[in-house]
């Protein structure tokens, strides 16, 4: 397999925006994890900010428009901690509303993958996939020079793409990186490691409405996504979003104040340091754009990793408040590329140090009932959802905490009794 240059994730950001601003469009600031759009609870993509651009009620007098947006998904929270999934990531996009076409997305694409000045990949490593019936985008990759067994066909779940329920969306083809034959899997979109996909192209042209029917655009459009850590890791020829340089800085950070080492045959504590290096980066952001600690919405989301990275530090071997430690080191990784980090560095680290003293009083009490209460079930009995709610309620434990502790222990909790 062809080998390939190392770059950083500062190179990698700014060489993105570098060459689509090149390309006509205009870089564009991430906009704040907090969205304008009333339908979204956090920005999830790089389009987020483009929506009325894609509904055509703005106009840009650019071609189109680049980014690396700040981006927060949890609906899969209780994944985070294997070596994959990320709660907040920076996503390189761009975008066009009817300025360029889905041919010149393809080919720039092709053109920052694999010319030597920018990422440089080899195309024997590269594998592509398109929407079942998008013959267009499979005629188009397949003329800029890929082999016809590196495009494959994937169905709506994998290659359709929407920011939530309603809203512009479309038809997608990702991109794929092949990691060799020694990591599992057998072909682009499968669970293995072995291909990653690490950039979407969607070609935005329906807006789903509340009622389910999906009427065109005013004009097709394109909206791309690349995980920065995901082709951090890539480039740096490591095939976890958790060792690249940013998250490998603090997961080391993590290994300092426990005194415990990294992949050192403890999965446990591995997990715990991917666990406390993803929430210490996400909730630092999300204070940073003023979102603080509470009990509904996106506040009661900051809350929740927050606890869960306390938790963390504790069982990982942390005795003293830390989370303002990892704060800091968020701001030295990032604070360049994101410079309200730097002027908010002493509101997030307060309101840290106070959720987490707060936090920390409440902890250990609710966890030793916790205990007791998880010794008392037999077999696969549950976990009753008063006692839930009673750790919940008096203890501060957010449900997916108990959740977590109650399965280390093997047990369930009955959750349609908590709610
Ligand atoms: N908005 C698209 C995504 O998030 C590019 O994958």
């Amino acid at each position: 397999m062809s080998n390939y240059k190392t770059m950083t994730t500062a190179e990698i950001r700014e060489n993105f925006l570098a060459f689509f601003e090149s390309k006509g469009c205009k870089v564009y600031p991430s906009s704040s994890l907090v969205p304008s759009d009333p339908s979204l609870l956090l920005a999830n993509a790089g389009m987020n900010q483009f929506k009325e651009y894609y509904q055509g009620i703005k106009t840009m007098k650019e071609i189109g428009a680049t980014s690396c947006q700040k981006c927060l998904r949890t609906n899969d929270i209780d994944n985070i901690g294997d070596n994959r999934h990320l709660s907040f990531f920076e996503m390189l996009g761009n975008f066009s509303f009817g300025g360029y076409t889905k041919r010149d997305a393809c080919t720039w694409a092709m053109e920052f993958i694999s010319s030597p000045e920018h990422l440089g990949l080899p195309l024997d490593r590269l594998y592509f996939t398109v929407f079942t019936d998008d013959d267009e985008a499979a005629e188009i990759w397949h003329s800029l020079g890929v082999a016809e067994d590196h495009i494959s066909r994937l169905g709506e779940e994998d290659n359709f793409w929407a920011a939530g329920p309603t809203g512009p969306c479309g038809p997608c083809s990702e991109i794929y990186f092949d990691q060799g034959p020694e990591f599992s899997g057998e072909k682009p979109g499968d669970d293995g490691d072995r291909y990653l996909e690490f950039w979407n192209l969607v070609f935005t042209q329906y807006d789903r409405q509340e009622d389910g029917s999906m009427p065109e655009l005013p004009h097709r459009n394109i909206d791309t996504g690349m995980g920065l850590e995901r082709i951090a890791a890539i480039m740096q020829h490591a095939g976890s979003n958790y060792e690249g340089d940013i998250m490998t800085s603090l997961i080391e950070l993590g290994e300092k104040l426990s005194g415990k080492h990294y992949q050192a045959g403890n999965e446990e504590v591995d997990r715990s340091l991917r666990i406390l290096a993803d929430h210490s980066r996400a909730v630092s952001f999300m204070i940073g754009d003023g979102i603080l600690p509470g009990n509904e919405g996106r506040s009661y989301i900051l809350r929740r990793l927050l606890r869960r990275a306390v938790y963390h530090g504790r069982l990982v071997g942390i005795q003293k408040t830390f989370m303002a430690e990892y704060a800091d080191e968020v701001v030295r990784l990032l604070g360049d590329a994101y410079p309200e980090l730097v002027e908010k560095r002493a509101l997030i680290e307060g309101i840290l140090t106070a959720e987490e003293e707060r936090f920390g009083t409440t902890l250990e009490a609710g966890e030793s009932k916790l205990e007791d209460e998880l010794k008392k079930l037999t077999g696969d009995e549950r976990l009753s959802g008063d006692v839930a709610f009673l750790l919940h309620d008096t203890y501060g434990f957010p449900i997916d905490l108990t959740r977590e502790i109650a399965a280390r222990a093997g047990h369930v909790v009955n959750e349609a009794q908590f709610e």
